[in-house]
């Protein structure tokens, strides 16, 4: 069994949440605390309240814990960063930048942090997007990504500390909700179909986007995490694909389950984002680095979320 001590930053968000309970599973409930800024469960000795922007704090549980590696998920993301954009970077990066000077300090051996779709924009090809493609992003979320990818490759250049990313697609799962992304839709369109509510969307039917299975995701960021240091070629950010849909395309795939569920239209400010991402993404430098191979397509994914959320929806109306 390993030595590692894991801090996983954003514990209570919808990666955080999935990633906790894993790592908890492998290496044992007290090698992994969580912490976030909203509160824990009363007397669990593995949780510890964190906001981002406190260095101090953040230091203190590094030092208490002799954490080995940080999982730093908290972030403001693409659609609920556009209504308060320097909020946002700082929240962003000041967070970033406290987590990389206590890693660094306190010789933490590994950083996670998390990049996204969203550092691609106008110029980068829609279809099968290179990891060297063009980095103009328009939404600040966007912004602070780019800059998270190379303030972590500069840190792995200029000071050693081995600090990895994976820019996840929209990431689909059970077991959490997500919060303020313009990919949210599709988690919220099954939680409708279960509910027996009609969704209404706002993006358009035609709008399609790169996505992964949470399975998919945490299989993806530990395989990264485990990879010998030495076979990672990039050091800005993995592109990494799982699958890609249309509104229209979820739609159909969960009415072949659900036959009267009901979607319907209204874009909104979120489509002029969804449409300055990619379609769909070239990951083949993280095939070739770490073997990477997604396992869920469009309809697997659904089956697997339609049997989880049944069993869910069921026990609540017991
Ligand atoms: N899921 C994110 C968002 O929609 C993209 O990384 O903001």
């Amino acid at each position: 069994m390993s030595q590692d001590k894991f801090l996983i930053i954003g514990a209570a968000g919808q990666i955080g949440t999935v990633l906790t309970q894993t790592l908890r599973k492998t290496h044992g409930y007290n090698k992994v605390i969580a912490t976030d800024i909203r509160d824990g469960e009363p007397g669990d000795a593995c949780f510890e309240k964190l906001d981002v922007l406190d260095i101090a704090r953040m230091a203190e549980i590094v030092n208490k814990h002799r954490i080995t590696q940080i999982y730093h998920l908290a972030a403001i993301l693409s659609a609920k960063g556009e209504a308060a954009p320097l909020r946002t970077w700082e929240i962003n990066m000041k967070g970033l930048f406290n987590v990389l000077e206590v890693a660094r300090e306190m010789n933490v051996a590994k950083v996670f942090f998390p990049s996204s779709i969203a550092v691609f924009g106008e110029g980068a090809p829609k279809d099968n997007t290179p990891q060297d493609a063009v980095l103009k992003p328009t939404t600040v979320y966007g912004i602070s990504k780019v800059a998270g990818e190379l303030w972590g490759q500069y840190y792995w250049e200029r000071y050693g500390l081995d600090v990895r990313s994976l820019r996840y697609p929209g990431v689909i799962g059970h077991q959490s909700e997500p919060g303020g992304g313009t990919t949210d839709y599709a988690v919220e369109i099954f939680h409708k179909a279960m509910s027996g509510q009609p969704f209404v969307c706002f993006l358009k039917p035609d709008t399609c986007l790169p996505m992964i299975y949470m399975d998919d995701a945490i299989r993806a960021t530990l395989m990264l995490m485990d990879a010998p240091a030495e076979k990672l070629r990039v050091r800005t950010s993995y592109n990494v694909a799982g699958m890609s849909f249309t509104l229209a395309e979820i739609a159909a795939s969960i009415q072949k389950r659900i036959p009267t569920f009901k979607v319907s239209y209204e874009p909104d400010f979120r489509q002029a984002i969804a449409e300055s991402w990619p379609h769909s993404i070239d990951d083949s430098e993280a095939r070739r680095d770490w073997g990477w191979e997604p396992a869920y397509d469009l309809e697997k994914m659904t089956g697997d979320m339609i049997a989880h959320l049944q069993m869910r929806y069921a026990i609540q109306n017991c």
